[in-house]
This record gives C-alpha cells, sequence and structure tokens, in this order.
C-alpha cells in the first residue's frame, strides 16, 4: 500500500475527507504520518481520534529550511510515497523538496495561476471574477507555481462573501483531492513541461 504523509497546520477538513475515502476504499493508500507544524490544529485531534499516527512538530520560531529538514528526519523512516499538503500554512523548504522531488501535492482554493497566496477567496471577489474553485498541484520552490494535476470550478454568486465563496469550494477540494491524490499515485501520468498528462 502506498504511504502518505499529510502535513496539516489546523482544521484538517481535507483530511478528515482523505481519511475517509481511505476507510470508504475509494482511495487505496495508507496514511502513515498526520504532522501538524501547530501544536493546536485541530487535524492533530482528529488524528489521534482515528487512531492514526499524528506528529506534533511546531515550527514557531524556526526557519523555512531548518524546519524542512526536521520533517525530512522525521519521515525519513516511514517509508512515504507522497507528501500531502492540506492546509499546511507554511512554506516548504528545500531539504524536502529534495528528499521528495515530484512527491509533494497541494490543495488551494483557487483556480490557479489567478490569486495565489493567501485570502484568496477575498481577492477572488474583490476581482469579480464569476467562477472561481481549486486546484492541487505539484509543489515545487514557488508560492503555488508547481504543475497542476486537477482543478474544479464553482460559480461566485452575487451574494458571496468570502466566507460563503469558502464554503463551496471546500465541497470541491474535499472530492478533487483524493482523485488527484489516486491518479499521482497510480503513476499513470506523465509531466510534459508544466502539463499532467493522464496515460490510459
Ligand atoms: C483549504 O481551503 C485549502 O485549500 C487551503 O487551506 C484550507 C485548509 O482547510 N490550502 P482544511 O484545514 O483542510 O480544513
Amino acid at each position: 500500500m502506498k504511504k502518505l504523509a499529510i502535513l496539516v497546520s489546523g482544521r484538517g477538513s481535507n483530511f478528515e475527507a482523505i481519511a475517509r475515502h481511505i476507510r470508504e476504499r475509494k482511495l487505496k493508500a495508507e496514511i502513515a504520518a498526520v504532522v501538524a507544524n501547530v501544536p493546536t490544529a485541530k487535524a492533530l485531534e482528529t488524528a489521534e481520534t482515528l487512531g492514526l499516527p499524528a506528529i506534533s512538530l511546531p515550527s514557531k520560531g524556526i526557519d523555512t529550511d531548518t524546519y524542512a529538514a526536521l520533517v525530512v528526519e522525521r519521515l525519513a523512516p516511514l517509508g512515504i510515497d507522497l507528501i500531502i499538503l492540506a492546509g499546511f500554512m507554511r512554506r516548504v523548504g528545500t531539504p524536502l523538496l529534495e528528499a521528495y522531488r515530484d512527491r509533494i501535492l497541494n490543495i488551494h482554493p483557487s483556480l490557479l495561476p489567478s490569486f495565489p497566496g493567501l485570502h484568496v477567496q477575498q481577492q477572488a471577489l474583490d476581482y469579480g471574477v464569476k467562477h472561481s474553485g481549486c486546484t492541487v498541484h505539484f509543489v515545487d520552490a514557488g508560492l503555488d507555481t508547481g504543475p497542476i494535476v486537477a482543478q474544479a470550478v464553482v460559480p461566485v454568486l452575487d451574494g458571496d462573501t468570502a466566507d460563503t465563496l469558502a464554503a463551496r469550494i471546500l465541497v470541491e477540494e474535499h472530492r478533487v483531492f483524493s482523485e488527484a491524490i489516486a491518479l499521482i499515485l497510480s503513476g499513470a501520468y506523465c509531466v510534459e513541461g508544466r502539463r499532467v498528462i493522464r496515460k490510459d
């Protein structure tokens, strides 16, 4: 069974959706570690409740590359196939990128390359786009710049606030993330330039 490490910082609803899809056998994988860089992350409690290996590894006051090296050290004995950033609110440092080259996925709540970074639903509303959504992408050294694996689109409604738009996008995140993970774990894809292409 392919092994996932899930990196989280907070609520962990994407992690929960992935865990549910695994329980329901819609996603064939094993969660070998849930690593939180914030000790109070709700996702840690959830991991413990679900009987999954929960690792609290606080990042406060630690620079990006030093923290990445710590994560690599903790994950090394576990034989991780794919790292999943599920609401992980830190940049990923070079040691992690090098140890898991092309094996780190992130989910971002906008249709990249529109609105990278933070407060993205508000950015989408302020810009006035009529559709937004989410993007699963490989992680590279840039900010939300890696090759795109999957996207899902939702409408932006006239009465939307950042919260209502975020909630509509989140429903799609919970679906599309597991689908993208399944594709990458299957190996049935290739990357040509920036394009992630399915192989039949
Ligand atoms: C999600 O909107 C995700 O796209 C973004 O951070 C949020 C995390 O939510 N990267 P959760 O912790 O998975 O509930």
